[in-house]
């Protein structure tokens, strides 16, 4: 159990570097057992997750080292096709494994990834798209086997763009014999880092970034090198941070492009942003005013990762800020936490409605999953006193060292 002391009212000032995107590392560690080939991954970030898919690699049989920020791994040598039970629990994500290791060793098998802190998390998309490909797969004591000696391209719609089984759909489709051609694909910059890297792997894929993904051909190279893209959503993370502790400061290395939704709302509450090359400056006014509604969508709309953290940013808002969560069924699993601080918020179903108050105040809080969690430290910043949060391990799942890089910009944290 980590816990987390933080004394509000300190605004905050200075500049901090973005990590790596776990949402983009974790399916390029997928894939990179697609064939035997060495990978050098550069700006990865020193994640829970990201451990966890070393391990899940080592396990496969992969020859995987870590220098800094550097990550090495072999995929060259003979792989095992099943991931054990304690693993894959350990990660609502593992399943993106599920296509590199059917297109690789012809047959997967691994736990159905357990349901996670934001309900339901439904692989149905997944599975049908790789029986779609040739994939025979039974479910049986929990676990799922998938079997197909030759996968084979075929055209696949998505009945909504999930994040995920796009993913594992392109990973597999690039050992498939015929065209891949997926509509109604999701749209995230994950998906493009992923495909950008596939390429560098032999793949050709054309089209990621928008709605419909081709991949037709794959010629494998031995050599892979590539570069993971900035977290935008730790991005949102500091930027909110500021807009609820007040001061200024410069998020570098976030990609404005990646987060128009979120700057925007910041900008509708009074907040100042800048957009430079190499990063988003934010000011926070002294007294903030609500946002236009937000509601959740597929990229590029209003990112429900961000959901959380602009609602804490909103507690002492001038006004009435409306949040409706469309993409998950329980994402607002902070509210009771957040309303402990003082915080008035009311949920009925997806929306929550959140009444500006003149003040917060310090408590113990609990942390209810990796994005309800910085939830709470940006509130915790804008709040009067002292806030105590147990976080048995949400927080380092997704972010490096949130206390060192907060602390750095003037909060007092540890
Ligand atoms: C990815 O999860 C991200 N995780 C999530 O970030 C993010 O919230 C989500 O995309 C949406 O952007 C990673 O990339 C590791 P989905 P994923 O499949 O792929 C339903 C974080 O905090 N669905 O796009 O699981 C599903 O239940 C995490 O970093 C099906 O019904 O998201 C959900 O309601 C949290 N059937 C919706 O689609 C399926 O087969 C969106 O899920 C798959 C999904």
């Amino acid at each position: 159990m980590d816990i987390w002391r933080i004394r509000g009212g300190k605004s905050l000032r200075g500049e901090t570097d973005v990590q790596g995107a776990k949402n983009a590392v974790l399916p390029i560690l997928a894939a990179s057992v697609l064939t035997g080939c060495r990978t050098g991954l550069d700006n990865c970030p020193d994640l829970r997750d990201v451990d966890g898919s070393a391990d899940i690699l080592r396990c496969l049989g992969c020859r995987v080292t870590r220098s800094g920020r550097r990550m090495y791994i072999d995929s060259t040598g003979e792989l095992s096709c099943s991931i054990p039970h304690e693993l894959m629990a350990g990660m609502r994500s593992s399943v993106i494994f599920l296509g590199a290791v059917l297109a690789r060793c012809g047959e997967a098998v691994m736990a159905m990834p357990g349901g996670c802190e934001l309900g339901p998390r439904p692989i149905d998309l997944h599975l049908a798209a790789l029986r779609e490909m040739g994939a025979e797969i039974s479910e049986s004591g929990g676990n799922i086997v998938c079997r197909c000696p030759k996968l084979r391209g075929a055209s696949i719609n998505l009945a909504l763009p999930s994040v995920g089984a796009t993913e594992n759909i392109m990973i597999a489709a690039c050992r498939a014999d015929g065209a891949m051609v997926i509509t109604n694909a999701a749209r995230e910059p994950e998906i493009c880092d992923l495909a950008e890297y596939l390429r560098k792997m032999g793949a050709n894929i054309r089209g990621d970034g928008s709605s419909t993904v081709v991949i037709d051909g794959f010629s494998p190279r031995g050599e892979v090198s590539h570069s993971v893209m900035p977290d935008r959503i730790a991005a949102a993370t500091w930027l909110c941070a500021c807009a609820s502790a007040g001061g200024e400061i410069k998020v570098c290395g976030a990609l404005p492009e990646h987060l128009v939704p979120v700057t925007r709302a910041l900008g509708e509450m009074g907040c100042r942003l800048g957009f430079c090359g190499d990063g988003i400056a934010i000011s926070a006014p002294s007294r903030l005013r609500a946002p236009r509604p937000i509601a959740t969508k597929p990229y590029p709309g209003f990112p429900t990762d961000a959901q959380a953290l602009l609602m804490a940013a909103t507690l002492k808002a001038e006004g009435t800020s409306v949040f409706t969560e469309n993409m998950f069924e329980s994402r607002f699993r902070h509210v009771p936490e957040l309303r402990r601080m003082g915080a008035e918020i009311s949920t009925e179903g997806r929306v929550a409605i959140v009444r500006g108050v003149p003040k917060l105040h310090g408590a113990p809080v609990t942390a209810t999953d990796l994005r309800g969690s910085a939830a709470l430290l940006i509130a915790a910043l804008g709040a009067e006193g002292e806030t105590v949060l147990h976080d048995s391990g949400h927080l380092r799942r997704g972010y490096e060292e949130p206390a060192e890089v907060l602390s750095a910009l003037g909060a007092e944290i540890h």
